[in-house]
């Protein structure tokens, strides 16, 4: 199962075990991870699971959607270049390791 590790703003750090077809969000939802609170559910409606990419794996994930670049807009901590949804990110195999920098809050 493909790995992803969050980084908390204060620097530590959690490994997640990503289950088949998982969004990030989901992942970190279902292991209580603080941080992500994901209020819409995964909907692109909320931006409350904004991360910020770590910059070697950018060119990795795929292109950012017109409507999850429109909600990277209203984010509660501010939109850096790495800033994606991590209910747009699906984990695959390729994404193994994937490391993924939590924002001060999301609300
Ligand atoms: S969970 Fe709401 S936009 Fe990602």
């Amino acid at each position: 199962m493909p790995a992803i590790t969050f980084v908390h703003p204060d620097g530590k750090s959690e490994r997640v075990e990503t289950a088949d077809g998982e969004s990030a969000m989901q992942a970190a939802t279902r292991h209580g991870l603080g941080g992500i609170l994901a209020e819409c559910g995964g909907n692109a409606m909320c931006a409350t699971c904004h991360v910020y990419v770590d910059e070697s794996w950018l060119a990795r994930l795929p292109a950012i959607a017109d409507d999850e670049d429109a909600l990277l807009d209203g984010t509660a901590s501010e939109r850096l270049p790495n800033s994606r949804l991590s209910c747009q990110i699906a984990v695959t195999s390729e994404l193994d390791g994937l490391v993924l920098k939590l924002p001060e809050r999301q609300v």
